[in-house]
Order: structure tokens, then C-alpha cells, then sequence
């Protein structure tokens, strides 16, 4: 893929659109202008991406199409998740981990809103939630927890298996965002025992505006739509579907299951390179999160003494990142998934996060590299002569 500057390090915030992904969805920009719902030629012609779409879908998490509820995204299947338990249950208690997705955290704070009650299960130094403490927050009025798959901020990797059987034994319902994971590495949420799993098509090399919620079949009729309409999907979602989003969204989980194990091993070396390449070029960085257990696609590091901020603000004609998440960028205040690991709000401030994946190359990785160690150095230099 032609990439011009500045180098694109922000893959947890989007990835690009994989070619094929774009190939298949120009047809449905022109000739194939159907609604997937209607009875004739044009609309049985739309359908198909739509179907492909959950067809793909399912493949790469081990579920069947039937099973998939296709949405704008994964914010609107996290808010289907919670709100949409909040409205078929008897239970009042939902868990949601400290450091999930702000589209999690906000419908959960909407339902604190409504009278349910909303506790927080904390993450320990390395951002792995407490499991001990997850135990015991459970309770039997305890509706849905939701712990997502792995951090957008940080990466780490969740132990969604013993997640699961907590929630098993106790009737809990288990939702996972998996926005960052799906398409990265395998899940089964068969394997698994995932009730409801969100995921987004921009994350994974696919169109921006389409995602997907997975919702076990026996889980179906504990989930209530938050959109009423004309009855598409079955009455759990609304709405006409954009036939050119599906058949985006189909190619790029297609490819993302055929790939996997390519991606994955590249953005592992990517990943030692880069961090190679800046311990080599800085004495003193730290990886905030886990250094192992994280996705190999993201690496959130602390440069002591440095404003990240002002960092990337110099950087920015040749290198595009990130502090924090991307919904947080518009706020001043340190992250709050880094205050969460224990990081102190100078040590936040300090903090950088890289995302790399398909198209970045190990040539990239040293140039970025090279322009984060040069103007940390001088920005060292600039505050020790102040
Ligand atoms: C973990 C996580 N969840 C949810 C979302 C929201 O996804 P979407 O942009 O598809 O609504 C993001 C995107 O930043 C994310 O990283």
C-alpha cells in the first residue's frame, strides 16, 4: 500500500482499507443500489454482502450467521449489550472492568443513571482485571459483565475463559469487547463461553460506520433492541443496512481469518523492532501495560520527563500516534485506563501509544523510531536548560 508521510502509527484508533475490502464495496456505490430488504432483483442482489457479511462474521469468532446482528459499530453493540440486557432483566448489579471503551463505560453510566447499580472491577499493575476481586463483586442480582478482549490504550489480553466460567456458574451474562482483538488472534466464543461479543469493521482493515454483536442463541431472548423500526434482523435492529459497508465488512473478516497468523506474526516483529530500536536510541522507557500478554499491534510506552503531547504535536508532519485513545484526544486529562494501571499523572503525560499492523513496514518502524528517540532527546535537553 502506498504510504506517504507521516508515517501511520495509530492502528488501534483505525486501520487502513485493505484493498479488497475497497474492491468489493465499489459495486454497491453504483450499478448494485438495492435495499437489502426489499422482495425483487435489486434487493436480492444488496443482500448478499449483507449475508456474507455475517457469514464472515461468524467464521472468524466460531459462531453461526444467525447468531450476528450487524450495527453501525461496536459502540452501538456495546450499548445493544448493556442497555439492551438492562431491558429484559430482573437483575439490578452490572460489572464493567476500569479500563473498557468509553462506549461501554457511558451506557453503563446511563443505566447508574436509570437506578441499576454499576461497580468497577480493577486491573492490576499490567492491566489484567483482578480476577479474585471480580469473584467477589459478583453477586446474584449481578445482571452482565462486560470485560473487554484487549485494551485500544494498552493492549493487554484478557483472561476471557475464567471470566466466562465465573459468569457461567452464577447466570451471569459475559459480554467481551472485542473491537481490538477480533481479527488479530483466534476466538471462539463457543470455546469460550462468550454470551455477547462486540466487534467493528475499521479495526480490522474494513470500512468505517459497520460493525457487528455477536449474540449466543441462548442468550437471544435476554437481550431486548434498542432500535424499533421496521423490523429488519430479525426486530433486534432496525434499520436499512449499507450493502456497501457489508460487503466491506465481509472481505475484510474473510481476509482477517485467511491472514491471521501473517499479521500476526509480522506486527510481533514490527513490535520487537520498534521496541528495540528505541531502547537502543533512550536509556529510560517504560512499557506501560504488559510487555508479553498485550496485542502485538500496540506498544503504549512512557518516556520519563517528556510531554508526549508536545512530542507528537513536533512530529507531526512525519509521524502520526497517539496518547491515550483517539475518543480521548480532545481532553486535556491524563487517561484514565493509565490511571488505572497505577501510572501517576506525570508518567501519563509521558506516555505514547504506537499501533502498527498489515501495511507498516520495518522501515517505517526505524524511521519512527528514530524521530521519537531524536526529539525526546532534545526535548530532554530543552527542559534540563529551562
Ligand atoms: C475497544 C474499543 N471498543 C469500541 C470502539 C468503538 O468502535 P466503533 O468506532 O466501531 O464504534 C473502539 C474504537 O476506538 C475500541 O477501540
Amino acid at each position: 500500500m502506498d504510504r506517504s508521510a507521516p508515517i501511520y502509527l495509530d492502528y488501534q484508533a483505525t486501520t487502513p482499507l485493505d484493498p479488497e475490502a475497497r474492491a468489493a464495496m465499489l459495486p454497491f456505490l453504483e450499478e448494485r443500489f438495492g435495499n437489502p430488504h426489499s422482495e425483487h432483483v435489486f434487493g436480492w442482489e444488496a443482500a448478499e454482502p449483507v449475508d456474507n457479511a455475517r457469514r464472515a462474521v461468524a467464521e472468524l469468532i466460531g459462531a453461526s450467521p444467525g447468531e450476528i446482528i450487524l450495527t453501525g459499530g461496536a459502540t452501538e453493540a456495546n450499548n445493544l449489550s448493556l442497555i439492551g440486557a438492562a431491558r429484559r432483566t430482573e437483575r439490578r448489579h452490572f460489572l464493567v472492568s476500569a479500563i473498557e471503551h468509553k462506549s461501554v463505560l457511558a451506557p453503563a453510566a446511563a443505566l447508574a443513571e436509570q437506578g441499576f447499580e454499576v461497580e468497577t472491577i480493577p486491573v492490576m499493575s499490567d492491566g489484567v482485571i483482578d480476577l479474585e476481586c471480580l469473584a467477589r463483586l459478583i453477586r446474584p442480582d449481578t445482571a452482565l459483565v462486560s470485560v473487554m478482549a484487549a485494551n485500544n490504550e494498552i493492549g493487554t489480553l484478557q483472561p476471557l475463559a475464567e471470566v466466562s466460567g465465573l459468569c457461567a456458574d452464577r447466570g451471569v451474562l459475559f459480554h467481551t469487547d472485542a473491537a481490538q482483538l477480533a481479527g488479530k488472534q483466534p476466538i471462539d466464543v463457543a470455546a469460550l463461553g462468550i454470551d455477547l461479543l462486540s466487534l467493528s469493521a475499521h479495526k480490522i482493515y474494513g470500512p468505517k460506520g459497520i460493525g457487528a454483536l455477536y449474540i449466543a442463541s441462548n442468550a437471544r431472548s435476554q437481550i431486548a433492541p434498542i432500535f424499533y423500526g421496521g423490523g429488519q434482523q430479525d426486530g433486534m435492529r432496525a434499520g436499512t443496512l449499507a450493502p456497501m459497508l457489508c460487503a466491506g465488512l465481509a472481505a475484510a473478516a474473510e481476509k482477517a481469518l485467511t491472514q491471521q497468523a501473517v499479521d500476526e506474526a509480522h506486527a510481533k516483529a514490527l513490535k520487537t523492532r520498534l521496541l528495540n530500536r528505541l531502547r537502543e536510541g533512550l536509556l529510560d522507557i517504560q512499557v506501560n501495560g504488559s510487555e508479553g500478554h498485550s496485542l502485538s499491534g500496540c506498544l503504549n510506552i512512557c518516556i520519563p520527563g517528556i510531554d508526549a503531547h508536545g512530542l507528537l504535536m513536533m512530529l507531526q508532519a512525519e509521524l502520526a500516534a497517539s496518547v491515550g485513545s483517539a475518543c480521548n484526544a480532545g481532553l486535556i486529562e491524563p487517561s484514565y485506563v493509565l490511571a488505572a494501571i497505577g501510572l501517576s499523572a506525570d508518567e501519563a503525560r509521558a506516555s505514547l501509544r504506537l499501533g502498527f499492523g498489515r501495511f507498516t513496514s520495518f522501515d517505517e518502524i526505524d524511521q519512527a523510531a528514530a524521530l521519537i528517540c531524536e526529539k525526546a532527546v532534545r526535548l530532554s535537553h530543552t527542559y534540563a536548560a529551562e
